[in-house]
């Protein structure tokens, strides 16, 4: 056993002594493959393979992401039954195109597998926010969302609970938050006018804090992040239909400001990091979305309009019946959402 520990570097001393360097090889060594590649049109075979690898990647379509279930190109718009393209009701800014472009990007190659990224849906179990988190999941992604089920409900999302790819954690936005995240889709926050004022304090609140936190995430962890802004940004507007120039009509101290301020505090907010912090930053003004999941009893007119229908009751038309606005279905929100 002793001698299994006695030192043999004298051994390893001998063995470096005896190498001797390998031969260099005849220069006519290096021109053999040539040869081969010369030899019997082989030469031909590859320039063939290379022109079809180049068609493949360029010339046959690239691949998009597949139409969410419904999506419509088209909404209906007042009693007129006029239809315009959806795109136009959409007003997403992107700092590198600005208002109203919709980025192309994000295609991918036939066959080649898109990495899935870690997102985070502030606001994922209401009725927008469940809606994207479907689609997230459902192109490959990892979701997490952040709720804290003001008007969400776990009912929209628990279809994803056991997925791997899909966490959900009960959290106020107004607290500070750590994730390690590739992107941020900031949804959080009371839509429609009833809810929004049950608690005018705590809706300024989400708006400012809440999404000053999700930028100070965004900002730290060097992830990209999309406000869900709102067209009522431009307030009670002057302007029909409203320029993306157009810079608004809202009065700070109504009944509504708490969202409408609170949604313009939040655009500005999202700029500064971006101007100031070099944060990636997308902004969707959106305009009133309808569809699955939203709440029966926010008062907006597509909802009571299906709850009055469901209970059979005559539907109540306001004013004059004359007044318009712009309607979109929430597929083709989520679609324009994740391009932008
Ligand atoms: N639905 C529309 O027509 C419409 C129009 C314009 C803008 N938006 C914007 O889109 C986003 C989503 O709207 P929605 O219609 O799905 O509304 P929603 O009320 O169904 O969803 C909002 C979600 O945010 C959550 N939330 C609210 N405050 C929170 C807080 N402090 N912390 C964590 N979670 C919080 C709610 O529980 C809910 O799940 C909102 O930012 C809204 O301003 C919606």
């Amino acid at each position: 056993m002793g001698s299994e520990l006695i030192y043999r570097g004298h051994d390893s001393q001998l063995a470096t002594d005896s190498y001797s360097p390998k031969p260099i090889k005849p220069w006519f060594a290096v021109t053999q493959p040539i040869r081969y590649m010369l030899r019997e049109q082989r030469l031909v075979f590859v320039l063939v393979g290379i022109a079809i690898a180049t068609l493949f990647f360029t010339v046959i379509p690239t691949s998009y992401p597949a139409s969410y279930g419904g999506a419509r190109g088209h909404v209906a718009i007042s009693d007129s039954l006029s239809y315009y393209p959806v795109e136009t009701y959409q007003r997403a800014y992107n700092p590198r195109v600005g208002f109203g472009a919709v980025n192309s990007g994000g295609k991918i190659p036939l066959g080649l597998k898109r990495k899935g990224l870690r997102i985070v849906v502030t606001g994922g179990a209401g009725f927008v926010g469940s809606h994207l988190v479907d689609r997230l999941i459902a192109r490959g992604d990892s979701v997490i969302v952040v709720d804290n089920f003001f008007t969400g409900r776990k009912e929209n999302v628990m279809h994803h609970f056991g997925n791997p790819n899909f966490e959900l954690i009960r959290h106020d936005v107004v607290e500070p938050l750590l994730l390690e995240v590739d992107q941020i889709y900031h949804l959080a926050c009371p839509a429609s006018p009833v809810h929004y004022k049950f608690n005018p304090v705590k809706t300024i609140k989400t708006n400012v804090v809440g999404t000053l936190n999700m930028l100070g995430l965004a900002k730290r962890v060097g992830a990209r992040f999309l406000l869900t802004s709102t067209s009522e940004v431009y307030g009670d507007p002057l302007q029909h239909p409203q320029k993306e120039t157009y810079w608004g009509n809202v009065n700070p101290i109504g009944v509504r400001s708490c969202y409408d301020e609170g949604k313009r505090t939040a655009e500005t907010l999202t700029m500064d990091y971006h101007r100031g912090a070099g944060v990636e930053v997308r902004i969707a003004r959106i305009f009133n979305t309808y569809g699955p999941r939203m709440c029966i009893d926010d008062g907006r007119v597509v909802s009571n309009f299906v709850a009055q229908a469901l209970r059979k009751e005559p539907l109540t038309v306001y004013g004059d019946g004359k007044q318009t606005r712009s309607f979109q279905f929430v597929s083709d929100l989520v679609r324009l959402t994740e391009t932008i």
